[in-house]
């Protein structure tokens, strides 16, 4: 089989990557190994930025992300019975959009097939080959069948624990890592949200937040240690813990039920340099990770593939390679700002294991500097709705 673009992972960033070309008239294929079931059936962040938003414009997939999805103009943060509200209307004009990144991948699987768009899936055995030489070409079986793409360019979309960033030789990748101490406890519920904006909470008993996909399915998180399973929680512990950790008045309002999906995450800040080997390019979490706590992990994906689509159309339609040569170098700008946003915003608002007595008055400053300093909180609404691409 021959294409222009091989991508490796049919998640958010290689369907969007791959819809943005087809618009373009740029032939692509994904390889992915799950199959589409398995990719819809991962629960993550569900907070857009608008770049993100314009990017599903382009794609001409973004109908029923308006429709259904909800413009939030602020967030609230909560410290023991204090709160406060970060205006990003106010501070930077410009909203975010609450809408699941399930649905942003179902719209995109839907779009590509509607296009014809070539997916295999249930691939495995996944080798990049010759990705430093002008024609690189991808191995994978299907099936137990043997199967090779020549294409111009790969585009490494296989999240952390895909292959495409181990084709980079050690000699020349450098990797970035920093584990939290804790993880995240999740819940979905078919409950009304607690408040009609996202919570985020730093309590004595550890983070909380309290965030919502639509006005009968609301989404919460509490801290928790890594050697918990969710079988150790049962749901009206969770309940009961969730409402220690924010404000009395919201704890009252909080309206409990059954989970339906109830699960731990762990946190970790991770990033790759460079993003491009040869014709080889990393997007998304196959190149970083974050913590959460920012909702950066879409974010950034898809600023990864604004970058990389206008590269490659470049190089097709005008025969330059500008964009291709400076992908990795724009790309991790704007990585390392998400990733020093998404670092802070964890280390305000989560309780670390054996905090010196010290640390914990820092971060209260902090959160005290937060609340009444206009310029802080425009910094940080700035880093919250996305910063420039
Ligand atoms: N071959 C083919 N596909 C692979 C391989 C492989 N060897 N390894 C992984 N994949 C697939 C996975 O099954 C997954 O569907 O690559 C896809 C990668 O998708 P994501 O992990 O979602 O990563 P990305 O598309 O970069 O999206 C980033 O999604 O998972 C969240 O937290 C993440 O919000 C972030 C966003
Ligand atoms: C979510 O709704 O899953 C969510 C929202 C905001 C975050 C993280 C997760 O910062």
């Amino acid at each position: 089989m021959k294409t222009q673009v091989a991508i490796i992972g049919g998640g958010p960033a290689g369907l969007l990557l791959s819809q943005l070309l087809h618009v373009r008239g740029i032939d692509s294929v994904i390889l992915e190994r799950k199959t589409r079931d398995y990719v819809l059936g991962r629960i993550r962040a569900g907070v857009l930025e608008q770049g993100l938003v314009r990017l599903m414009e382009e794609a001409g997939c973004a109908e029923r992300m308006h429709a259904e999805g909800y413009s939030h103009d602020g967030a609230l943060i909560s410290y023991g019975d204090e709160m406060f509200r970060i205006d990003f209307a106010e501070h930077t004009g410009t909203p975010v959009l609450i809408y699941g990144q399930t649905e942003v991948t179902r719209d995109l699987y839907d779009a590509r097939e509607k296009a014809g768009g070539k997916i295999e899936f249930e691939v495995e055995d996944v080798e990049i080959r010759d990705a430093d030489t002008d024609q690189p070409h991808v191995l994978y079986t299907v099936g137990g069948e043997a199967r090779r793409i020549e294409c111009d360019f790969i585009a490494g979309c296989d999240g952390f624990h895909g292959v495409s960033r181990q084709a980079i030789p050690l000699s020349v990748r450098r990797e970035y890592e920093k584990i939290y101490p804790f993880g995240w406890l999740g819940v979905l519920s078919e409950t009304p949200p607690v408040n009609h904006e996202l919570i985020y909470a730093n309590s004595e008993r550890g983070f909380a937040l309290c965030s919502m996909r639509n006005e009968n399915l609301s989404r919460y998180y509490i801290q928790c240690s890594l050697s918990d399973s969710p079988a150790d929680w049962t749901d009206e512990a969770f309940w009961e813990e969730l409402k220690r950790r924010i404000p009395k008045a919201q704890a009252d309002q909080l309206v409990t039920g059954p989970s339906i999906e109830k699960s731990i995450a762990p946190l970790r800040s991770f990033v790759t340099e460079p993003m491009r080997w040869g014709r080889l390019f990393l997007c998304g979490d196959a190149a970083h990770i974050v913590p959460p706590t920012g909702a950066k992990g879409l974010n950034t994906a898809a600023s990864d593939v604004h970058y990389l689509y206008n590269a490659l159309r470049d190089y097709y339609e005008n025969g330059s390679e500008t964009g291709i040569d400076g992908y990795s170098q724009k790309a991790l700008a704007r990585v390392w700002k998400a990733e020093r946003f998404s670092w802070w915003f964890s280390s305000l608002l989560h309780r670390y294991p054996d905090q010196a007595a010290f640390d914990l008055k820092m971060q209260i400053a902090d959160l005290e500097f937060l609340r009444s300093n206009t310029a802080a909180q425009k910094a940080m609404a700035e880093n919250y709705v996305g910063l420039p691409y």
